[in-house]
């Protein structure tokens, strides 16, 4: 039973209060016991690192409510992973993936009444978010961190769903070739806004980028892994690059391929190879898979269906029906709350 009055169809991906969110604070070299709030504000030196130095980062996932009526989050171990994982690389602190798992759980069973009803389309997105909060004028990592668990309910990510969105290749990098892009840091999403708001001049809803050293192979939407589907539909390919963020609905959607029968390349993809391909999407948390219909690159325009392919189709139908409880989680990808 949902007590929040909202238009559960009518959700689009925007930011809005729910009842609480959990916060952990780091200091003296260790984790303090998380605090549920019910505001969004915090407290911050205008000195703080995150604010100078970029040490943020953040993660995206989902929870679902299922056919059964109860309510289960896609793979959190799979993200508390990968926080680390940013961790590491701008020298912040890992948080044990158990304890994520577990701020994940409880922050959604606080906020239960704002995961939309079953038959919506809508999820509760969960947004854990890491910053530097050391004042410090010196260039340096932080002393201390705040992990902050919130939550929003959304519904599609690009307006029209499944609709095919057109992509334009952009002329800027989002990332560097040794640099970023390999990991989910605050800064990889301020390089891609004015690349972005370019496409969005073009009348294209995303900004594909390549691949930043050479230039000659594809890497990913701003927002999204890329993938195509050979124009026989027996072959799912995604770039092989150590500038993409490695998407855990990629992975999935690779292993439901496989399911399907189809065989998975994942190696670097030639520009080129975009005349090759039958059917073009962007998968991710937030967009889920969204078909592409064109791509624009310089005058070149590669053309792809209006609608979403027959693969494609069965990918996406297959995805959420795993995460809405229709079709068995033969992969044991559900942690129920
Ligand atoms: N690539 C970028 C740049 C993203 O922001 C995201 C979203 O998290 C993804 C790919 C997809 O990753 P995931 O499927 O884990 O959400
Ligand atoms: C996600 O899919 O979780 C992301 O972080 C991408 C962002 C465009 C919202």
């Amino acid at each position: 039973m949902n007590e929040v009055n909202l238009k559960w169809d009518q959700l689009g991906f925007e930011f809005q209060p729910t009842r609480a969110n959990l916060r952990f604070a780091y200091r003296d070299g260790a984790w303090q016991p998380g605090q549920l709030f019910t505001t969004y504000d915090v407290t911050l030196s205008v000195a703080s690192n995150c604010l100078h130095y970029g040490q943020a980062i953040f993660e995206g996932l989902k929870a679902f409510r299922c056919r059964d009526g109860k309510i289960r989050i896609f793979r959190p171990e799979a993200n508390g992973e990968r926080i680390n994982s940013s961790a590491r690389h701008l020298l912040m602190p890992e948080f044990p993936v158990a304890d994520f798992v577990e701020a994940v759980k409880t922050v959604v069973r606080e906020n239960q009444d704002y995961v939309p009803p079953y038959g919506t389309g809508g999820s509760l997105y969960i947004r854990p978010v890491m910053f530097g909060t050391t004042p410090q004028i010196g260039i340096a990592s932080s002393k201390e961190y705040q992990l902050v668990f919130l939550v929003v309910p959304v519904g599609a990510y690009y307006k029209g769903g499944i609709k095919p969105v057109d992509a334009m290749i952009s002329d800027y990098d989002r990332a560097a070739p040794r640099g970023t892009g390999h990991i989910k840091a605050a800064g990889n999403y301020a390089a891609s806004l004015y690349p972005s708001k370019v496409a969005k001049e073009h009348h294209c809803q995303v900004a594909l980028f390549l691949d930043p050293g050479s230039r000659r192979f594809i890497d990913e939407f701003g927002t999204s892994n890329f993938l195509a589907i050979s124009k026989d539909g027996k072959r799912y390919l995604t770039p092989e690059s150590t500038s993409v963020l490695p998407s855990i609905t990629n992975l999935s959607l690779m292993q439901l391929a496989k399911d399907l029968g189809l065989e998975v390349e994942r190696r670097p993809l030639r520009v080129e190879e975009l005349a090759d391909f039958g059917e073009v999407a962007a998968c991710g948390t937030a967009v889920v898979l969204t078909p592409v219909h064109r791509i624009f690159y310089g005058d070149k325009v590669f053309t792809y269906s209006e609608e979403i392919g027959p693969v494609l189709r069965k990918l996406h139908d297959r995805m959420l029906g795993v995460q809405f409880g229709e079709l068995s989680d033969e992969h044991h990808w559900l942690t129920e709350i």
